[in-house]
């Protein structure tokens, strides 16, 4: 969603605020625009539509100045337009904004009655207005915008930059990410730190209800009633090679094939540090949890709904698993000693923010699984297991979400054998399993020929169900999310045994129905499903193994073979050719794959 950078400094600001802003292009956005000081006179360009259209703009009617603020919107209160787009100003102070302020409608009425008329449809050119009548008022700039994000409610992160103000940056932080780098004789402020990659490597994270001064000469914190607040330093190694595609087309195609390797290094990383054959904090935590909750949004729920059956089958262990923006509505007394495992790829996700807050204040203890390891979730968690993806660009979540399931797979099974309920010879097996994982999901990229034919003929669909049994079910929903998302095409995820309730209704010669049917305990239910399924004309795509295809009934409409995989782990391996129909019905229909319409990276507003 929304990125904000901002540079002080000796170099010419534009071209700094411009790559920066490029280097958050994946979280999504719909317009953009920076404002600069030239000779102490504010300067602003914007232009709606990618970075590309902004650069233009640049290139006809550069602007100059060695302080400035940039800004990708993405549009929640009005439409991605010029007018719109941020930085917003009045008179002497520009404002770039992430999140919802959400008594602006207020602060416009009290405004109003002061003459003040605003330009824009959105929530930020309130805050810019109140802080340049709280500047009339005769207050500084620090006064000013302390007193204005006092009377703000919501989530916010903000940037300030004064006319005449050369050597201040102003930044406050409610709820949304900011991060403050440290360069030499200059200094950079970020809601993403992949932004300062190849700029700094020593950051200051602000913390929520933080006021940020800064200058040349380094960083004043401050709290919003003015008191000074001490903050650290920290080194952060940000990995800006992730930043290409390599010899792909896409990130999200890059991402998908790297997986492999990543899954390897996950594997490996994981084994250092959860100690697999020595329980640590992490394990011995959830081992004595009475209960488990797994939060998360989107692709990371489908990895929370999946861990429920492994902490269930393999640890014995009460679990239950649901969406972060539901979990805030429940108020259902806790057990004593409940775990939240909150599951994000970013780690900034509002929902799972909220419910993770929502989890603390109720007494509950919480785990954090993520990728994004400096992350908000990262510092409010009680624990941090992290799934060592690497950086994850395509909005599709495709990588992080295999290594979501190692990271989850591996603490069940830890979490089983420290509780008794594995014994050695099966906890050894389960290891020797997990490591065949890297060569599997190499075996499952070579369907990829298959997938682009199903994809083809998928892509002429107005809809798509996905089915599967037991830990394929969850799977099943991951499936649909991934084609709808990237491809448009509707799609529906749902458990196999379901469809005679309702869903078969759908069923004609031009429903297209993807069964997950891996052998195992599960394989004879899923595949007579798809027989009732052939029964009334719908063309069915069967994913099984050599075995599973052998023995089930020929006739279906199409068929991909999977390596042979125990299980357990299948939903890590049939994952991938899920994706993979996803990604090759989204090419086939020409939509934008990494940054599809509506959606962005890092959801952080509610
Ligand atoms: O960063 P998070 O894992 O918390 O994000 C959660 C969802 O927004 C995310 O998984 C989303 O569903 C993806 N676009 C799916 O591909």
């Amino acid at each position: 969603m929304c990125g904000i950078f901002g540079y002080l400094g000796q170099d010419e600001a534009a071209p700094i605020l411009l790559d920066a802003l490029r280097r958050m292009e994946y979280r999504g956005y719909d317009s953009a625009g920076i404002a600069t000081l030239c000779n102490g006179r504010l300067q602003r360009r914007r232009a709606a539509g990618k970075l590309t259209s902004l650069a233009n703009l640049l290139v006809r009617n550069p602007i100059l100045g060695r302080v400035g603020i940039g800004h990708t919107r993405w549009a929640t209160h009005g439409k991605a337009s010029v007018t719109n787009a941020h930085p917003h100003q009045s008179s002497h102070v520009a404002v770039a904004h992430n999140g919802i302020i959400e008594n602006f409608r207020e602060i416009r009425v009290e405004l109003a009655r002061h003459g003040i008329t605003h330009d824009s449809e959105t929530d930020t050119e309130s805050a810019a207005h109140l802080c340049q009548y709280l500047l009339n008022q005769g207050m500084t700039p620090l006064e000013a915008a302390r007193n204005t994000v006092q009377r703000l409610e919501g989530s916010f992160a903000l940037a300030f930059l004064f006319e005449e103000e050369e050597n201040l940056l102003i930044a406050a932080r409610r709820y949304s990410p900011l991060v403050v780098g440290h360069g030499k004789n200059e200094m950079f402020l970020a809601s993403d730190v992949i932004a300062l990659a190849g700029l700094t490597s020593t950051v200051t994270f602000l913390d929520d209800g933080d006021l940020a001064v800064i200058s040349r000469s380094g960083l004043e914190v401050y709290d919003f009633t003015g008191a000074r607040a001490v903050r650290h330093r920290t080194q952060v190694s940000i990995d800006s090679t992730s930043a290409g595609k390599g010899s792909h087309q896409h990130f999200m195609a890059k991402e998908i094939y790297e997986q492999p390797r990543i899954l390897a290094a996950a594997i490996k990383k994981l084994g250092e540090d959860a100690k697999l054959l020595v329980p640590d904090s992490i394990v011995q935590a959830v081992a004595d949890s009475a209960q488990i909750e797994l939060i998360g949004c989107g692709t990371a729920s489908y990895a929370c709904q999946i861990a429920e059956y492994w902490f269930e089958n393999l640890a014995g262990l009460p679990a239950s698993s649901g969406v972060a923006s539901e979990f805030v509505h429940r108020h259902r007394r806790l057990e004593k000693d409940t775990l939240g495992i909150f599951v994000s790829q970013s780690g900034e996700t509002a929902d799972s923010l909220n419910a993770l807050r929502h989890m603390r204040e109720r007494g509950g203890r919480t785990l954090a699984v993520l990728n994004v390891a400096t992350s908000t979730m990262s510092r409010e968690a009680d624990l941090v297991m992290p799934i060592h993806a690497g950086i994850e660009i395509s909005v599709a979540s495709t990588k992080a979400f295999t290594c979501q399931l190692i990271a989850l797979v591996t603490l069940a099974i830890s979490v089983g054998y420290q509780r008794g309920c594995i014994d050695k010879e099966k906890y050894e097996h389960h290891l020797d399993e997990l490591g065949r994982l890297p060569g599997l999901s190499s075996a499952a990229l070579s369907c990829d020929a298959e997938a682009r034919s199903a994809a083809q003929e998928i892509s002429g669909s107005a809809s798509v169900l996905f089915i599967g049994r037991g830990t394929m079910f969850p799977l099943a929903l991951e499936g649909a999310l991934k084609l709808k998302e990237i491809s448009y095409i509707h799609a529906e995820g749902l458990a196999a045994g379901e469809l005679k309730h309702g869903a078969l209704a759908l069923v004609d010669s031009n429903m297209h129905v993807v069964a997950l049917a891996p052998s195992g305990p599960h394989f004879t239910k899923t595949v007579s499903n798809t027989e009732e399924i052939k029964a009334r004309g719908g063309q069915v795509l069967l994913l099984s193994d050599t075995q599973g295809l052998e023995v089930a009934p020929t006739g279906g409409w199409k068929a991909m073979t999977m390596p042979a995989i125990d299980p357990l782990f299948a939903p890590i391996i049939y994952a991938i050719p899920l994706q993979l129909l996803a990604y090759h019905a989204a090419v086939e229909l020409g939509t934008d794959v990494d940054h599809p319409r509506n959606l962005a990276k890092s959801v952080t507003v509610e």
